[in-house]
């Protein structure tokens, strides 16, 4: 592993030398990740020299930022794999899943089936939810195994020619598990159900490619990736994205408008409503491209998988202890419960101690259930600016927060 790699990307995150001068570890990056310096600098430069709406005026500002905007567009699908008309801005993970179980309603009928897994977040469990009891449809849920992994039979299983959504996600954000994508996707195609891949937690530690990937949709946020909050992305494959409703309507969707017909423009300015959040997109368009152009996912994801293996190592001789998820299948994300202690407890003692972690359910309501997690589990995410110092901290406070619960 080259140190120096960690250590370069390390310096681009303004808030770690702040949190380094307070003694503080930041291991809640599958909540949302730091901010990267051209963020900030992006954002500045906007704000003091070219604010101005995009796809809406005439003047130099305007037609400069609206060029700009569609450049984004272009580095984001570049990013993926995808061409710019399949890129659709929205504000973050959880818009791009409702955005479908909206678009998607005029290819289903009653009867037909929607396929998710235990696994999910809300985010990919409630819109399927409410749209299969809007039309009569059946959720199928696939169920994990002991390890939270995807039971892979019984999901094939579940498939059949009444399927028509599948929606799953690329990693687990509880036990930070992987799907493998490569397996699971072929499955799918011998039927003829779309395919949505939820990326939220893939997406910073994962070289996707939507095409190698054969997805119909693909859905992230930016704020998971460095950038900034509010800004989220919907790949579509092109062909279906055509035949598509807008989710939403007003400025910028049509071509003609009259008191009776309305004639809806292209996609992506059909599902672009409204002035969108543009300084969010150019930002976010910066951070892409930098990463395309300079890191190794591949090198991402090992030293975040390290930075894991190394934690499991450390707590493991802690009393009650248990960790989520397989041990050889884990991204870059380590949860645990130790038994006779809530994981809120847990959370705000170690917050008193400088380290911020997440926990709770992880709006994960069914997978917590599946797993007879009452309490709720601790979760630490680690990314590329974290390092074994954070696993020393998270180990001295865990001690201590047990000292004092036990006390
Ligand atoms: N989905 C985010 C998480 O897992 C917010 O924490």
């Amino acid at each position: 592993m080259d140190k120096n790699f960690v250590k370069n990307l390390r310096n681009r995150f303004p808030q770690i030398s702040f949190m380094d001068q307070k003694g503080e570890s930041y291991l809640d990056s599958a909540s949302t990740s730091l901010k990267m310096d051209i963020v900030i600098e992006t954002l500045k430069q906007i704000y003091e020299t070219s604010v101005s709406n995009v796809h809406r005026g005439e003047h130099h500002l305007s037609l400069k930022v609206t060029a700009q905007y569609e450049q984004a567009r272009s580095d984001v699908a570049n990013f993926i794999g995808a061409e710019a008309d399949e890129i659709i801005f929205t504000r973050n993970t959880t818009e791009g899943l409702n955005f479908l179980s909206e678009s998607l309603k005029s290819f289903l009928k009653e009867g037909d089936e929607i396929l998710i897994t235990e696994m999910e977040h809300h985010s990919n469990f409630l819109p399927w939810k409410h749209l299969a009891s809007e039309l009569n449809l059946k959720l199928q849920i696939a169920p994990i195994t002991s390890e939270a992994e995807l039971d892979i039979p019984a999901f094939e299983k579940l498939l059949s020619s009444k399927t028509k959504i599948v929606s799953l996600t690329h990693i687990s954000n509880v036990t930070g598990v992987i799907n493998p994508l490569d397996k699971i996707i072929p499955l799918v195609r011998k039927t003829s159900s779309f395919i949505v891949i939820d990326a939220a937690q893939s997406i910073s530690c994962i070289s996707l490619d939507v095409n190698k990937m054969d997805c119909d949709f693909l859905v992230f946020s930016g704020h998971k990736i460095f950038s900034p909050s509010g800004i989220g992305v919907l790949y579509g494959k092109k062909s279906l994205l055509e035949k598509m409703p807008p989710y939403q309507t007003g400025g910028g969707t049509i071509f003609k408008v009259t008191k009776t017909h309305t004639e809806w423009a292209n996609s992506p300015a059909k599902f672009e409503a409204g002035t969108p959040f543009i300084e969010g997109a150019l930002a976010l368009a910066k951070v892409l491209s930098f990463l395309k152009a300079e890191v190794n996912f591949k090198e991402v994801l090992n030293w975040e998988r390290n930075l894991v293996r190394l934690s499991e190592d450390s707590l493991k001789g802690i009393e009650g202890i248990c960790f989520m998820g397989s041990t050889n299948n884990r991204s870059n994300i380590l949860s645990f419960i130790i038994e006779g202690i809530h994981s809120s407890d847990l959370a705000f003692i170690l917050a008193k101690q400088k380290i911020a972690l997440r926990a709770g359910h992880h709006c994960c309501m069914p997978l917590l259930q599946k797993l007879n997690l009452k309490t709720g589990v601790v979760r630490a995410s680690f990314s590329v600016y974290n390092r074994e110092e954070d696993i020393k901290a998270l180990k001295t406070g865990l001690v201590k927060a047990l000292d004092i619960l036990k006390a």
